[in-house]
């Protein structure tokens, strides 16, 4: 993970950087550091801790100069500490990189620099990249830098300065992000774009195996052996006020009530009114034969993302009829699966950058299967590989905890099953018509259910205390349940489990006792009875239960301590409404706990490693 910032221009560089971090801390937040360039010397900043403690050292002591290269970690190879922390340099402080990514090889290239006296300072793989240039150098910072990378391994994102040639600042990809923004007499690096739109909308997306060197006026773009690439920049039309906090305490809220936006964002222009069917001929190039022919498809993700690929099962068997197998993406590549010509594979990505995912992406193409990614980000590393994109138009999401980018997912993978029903003729037109009125109506639905805040809140703060927590549910239930706990977890520290209600009986039950919380889902009309005999099951071993079901449902209140009604819809469309106050509760108990909602601890937003 780890987020990356460079400048070269006419401003001073600190100010730029250290806005760019706070931009990605997302990506990792145990140390930051800068590096800037000035007089001869490059000097350096950096500390174990958030960015604020960073803030505070330079408050004291700034470094001034029109060169410079940042980071924000989250650890891998050694663990948060000032040391550890990058920028890191040469023994000389010839050279000062930032890194993200592993090198696999460290080792290996470590002991080599060992041998010729190279003294290390910390116990990360990025310290072998300083000491590597270092070696190498032959007056000529790029191909040092070729030289050296032909000799690393693993997975880097890398910005480099050094003080011989202050006129220049060298980036180079291979499996993390990168992108360059081009600016008028200044150009940038960072990691992801809201690091670089206040300051640029034109910027080139690096690819693996790809460099740039880039002075002020100047970005010339090369493959790591030097052959020139041509590349018309990409223009990034999101606004800037979507990556802020518009009021809202914290991302995380503010992306929950973004939801019902972002549901008519990812319907926009894919539903054919006029004859009520989905149209996504546009973005999706599969031929209706290949459609036709389908014979399976897998869904690989991470995390909330499987979480969303769990209830695509449901969809698509239920409409398209065709088996579908959902695999959590760092299992996928390592279980031999069968894959034929006739195998879709499905990657969902909010990011497009989760290395498990697209190293499962890469592996299915690896064995002929075509590759549709469902994904949030355009131009993403999963956006670019994959060979059908749909994009979920969430806009960008900030906070680590994924909410509205998955119920996004959920519209995406709707839209898509009706529009394989409808090739493959497995739902009648008006089956598809009443699927289409029940999904316009789910923005309204979700508008309506963000009324339950305050209930949530209450909730939480009631229970916020408990180290244990219970959901449960059937079906589609149970696949939103998983979400429900994967949330609490990550964001209140409690521990919880989601287990498909049926399968209590069968050990857990002995878990439940007098006042442990439960929640409940109830939303699936065809396993109703069976969910209220399980819910009965906790209760008479004195759980409080609070019930999730749908609006009307009497028996439900009767049978829990407290009831939330979801808006009525369709059973397959539930999920995008019955997790609304599940990502409340989650919220608030994280808030009633007094943890960094935003920045739960030990996590990152994006994921670029394996
Ligand atoms: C949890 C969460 C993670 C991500 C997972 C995959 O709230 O956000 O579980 O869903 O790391 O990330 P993407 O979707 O970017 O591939």
């Amino acid at each position: 993970m780890c987020g990356i910032v460079g400048y070269i221009g006419n401003r001073d560089a600190q100010p730029i950087l250290i806005n760019g971090l706070k931009k990605l801390e997302y990506r990792g937040y145990d140390s930051a550091g800068i590096a800037v360039y000035e007089n001869g010397v490059i000097d350096l900043k950096k500390t174990v801790g958030r960015l604020s403690n960073l803030e505070e050292q330079i408050e004291k002591s700034p470094l001034h100069g029109h060169l410079g290269i940042g980071h924000t970690r989250w650890a891998t190879h050694g663990r948060p500490s000032d040391h550890n922390s990058h920028p890191h340099m040469d023994e000389k402080h010839q050279f000062a990189i930032v890194h993200n990514g592993i090198i696999e090889n460290f080792q290996e290239i470590k002991e080599e620099l060992i041998n010729k006296g190279v003294t290390f300072i910390s116990e990360t793989d990025t310290e072998v990249i300083a000491h590597l240039l270092a070696d190498l150098y032959d007056g000529d910072l790029v191909t040092t830098v070729q030289k050296a990378v032909a000799k690393m391994e693993g997975a880097y994102a890398l910005g480099i300065i050094n003080k011989y040639e202050p006129d220049k600042m060298v980036a180079v990809r291979l499996s993390s992000p990168l992108i360059v923004g081009l600016g008028e007499n200044e150009n940038f690096i960072a990691s992801d774009i809201p690091a670089l739109i206040e300051h640029t909308r034109d910027i080139y997306i690096l690819n693996d195996g790809e460099m740039a060197v880039i002075t002020k006026d100047k970005v010339e773009l090369m493959t790591t052996k030097g052959e020139v690439i041509e590349r018309t920049p990409f223009r990034v039309e999101w606004d800037i006020e979507t990556a802020e906090k518009d009021g809202f305490d914290h991302y995380m809220l503010k992306e929950i009530y973004e939801q019902p936006r972002a549901y008519r964002e990812t319907l926009q222009n894919r539903i054919d009114h006029e004859n009520n069917k989905v149209d996504l001929s546009k973005e999706i190039s599969l031929t209706p034969e290949e459609i036709r022919s389908l014979d399976k498809i897998h869904i690989v993700a991470c995390g909330t993302a499987y979480h969303a690929g769990l209830v695509g099962k449901y969809v698509i068997e239920n409409l398209v009829r065709v088996p579908v197998e959902v695999d959590v993406a760092s299992e996928y590549r390592y279980r031999n699966p069968i894959i034929t010509d006739k195998t879709l594979v499905m990657v969902i990505s909010q990011s497009g950058e989760t290395a498990d995912t697209l190293a499962a992406l890469r592996e299915a193409q690896k064995r002929d299967a075509k590759v549709l990614a469902i994904t949030n980000v355009n131009g993403s590393s999963v956006a670019r590989d994959a060979d059908e994109v749909l994009l979920t138009h969430a806009g960008p999401e900030i906070a680590v905890a994924s909410t509205k980018a998955y119920t996004s997912q959920l519209i995406a993978i709707y839209l898509l099953g009706l529009y394989l029903a409808q090739i493959r003729g497995t739902q009648e037109d008006t089956v598809i018509a009443n699927y289409l009125q029940a999904i316009k109506e789910l923005p309204a639905q979700a508008d309506k259910l963000l009324e339950f805040a305050p209930t949530m809140k209450q909730f939480a703060e009631r229970y916020a205390h408990y180290e244990d927590l219970f959901f449960i549910g059937r079906s589609l239930d149970y696949a939103v349940s998983l979400e429900g706990s994967l949330k609490l977890k990550e964001i209140s520290y409690v521990h919880s489990e989601a287990y498909p209600a049926g399968e209590l009986k069968h050990g857990t039950l002995a878990l439940i006792t007098d006042g442990v919380p439960v929640i409940a889902l109830a939303t699936q009309e065809d396993i109703y009875d069976k969910m209220v005999s399980n819910i009965k099951e906790v209760k008479a071993r004195d759980a409080y239960v609070l019930g999730i079901g749908l609006e009307g449902d009497q028996e439900l209140a009767k049978s829990v301590d407290e009831v939330i009604a979801i808006p009525k819809t369709l059973p397959l469309l539930t999920p995008a409404l019955s997790v609304i106050p599940l990502q409340l509760l989650a919220y608030y108990a994280a808030l009633a706990r007094g943890n960094d909602v935003d920045k739960p601890r030990n996590l990152a937003k994006s994921v670029t490693v394996e």
